[in-house]
């Protein structure tokens, strides 16, 4: 495994993906478990951000203790799916800003075009996690972390819950410098750009479209 991606074995994380593997899960448990490994994946994620001191009075007496330092958070979701893992780690940082992607795939050329882009301001100042739950074939990925590149925004992490090798590979080779957090590494890509054995369609399953 390389630095650029970092799987998180931790039983809980583990445990609860195999639940939404399975093909018999519901919905309103897909969405629930989705909500708890993405808050375990975001503690993960934000392991490294920087804290400063300040001075905070007790019951029993005054301290120097730790806050998290600089601009908030921009949490940027992929459309749609990415919402899925949008609000869990809302709930574990409350404060981030939040960003939207919205990217189809030309059928023609196949290629990522963009139809929504609202992102937070001052991006280049800020630590950037981009959430979205499947790492396929990664040229979507690729295409929103030029866009943020490109809005200014200089230190920027991807969050997803399962990762192809072809997408980390596309990840690696366009952006070396966005570092991967994942639950799993799954085995490939079918003809569909499925990952296998993977999970089926993300968005069908939280949000029970089909
Ligand atoms: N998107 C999904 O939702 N599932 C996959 O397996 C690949 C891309």
């Amino acid at each position: 495994m390389s630095e650029h991606l970092t799987i998180v074995n931790h039983p809980l994380v583990q445990h609860k993906l195999t639940l939404m593997r399975k093909k018999d899960t519901s919905t309103a448990v897909f969405r629930q478990l989705l909500r708890e490994i993405s808050q375990l994946l975001a503690y993960e994620i934000t392991h490294d951000l920087a804290l400063t001191m300040t001075t905070v009075e007790t019951p029993l007496m005054e301290m120097e203790a730790p806050v998290l330092a600089g601009k908030k958070l921009a949490l940027v979701s992929i459309l749609r799916a990415g919402n899925g893992l949008l609000d869990g780690v809302l709930e574990l940082i409350p404060s981030a800003r939040v960003g939207f992607v919205g990217l189809y795939r030309d059928e023609a050329t196949l290629q990522p075009v963009k139809y929504y882009f609202k992102v937070p301001t001052e991006l280049a100042d800020r630590r950037v996690i981009v959430v979205d739950p499947m790492l396929a074939t990664g040229n979507s990925s690729a295409a929103a972390v030029s866009m943020l590149k490109e809005a200014g925004a200089r230190d920027i992490r991807f969050l997803c819950l399962l990762a192809a090798p072809e997408g980390v590979a596309r990840m690696a080779e366009a952006h070396p410098d966005v570092p991967i957090v994942t639950a799993a590494l799954d085995e490939r890509l079918n003809d569909k750009g499925y990952i296998l054995p993977g999970l089926g369609d993300a968005g069908d399953r939280m949000f029970g479209t089909k």
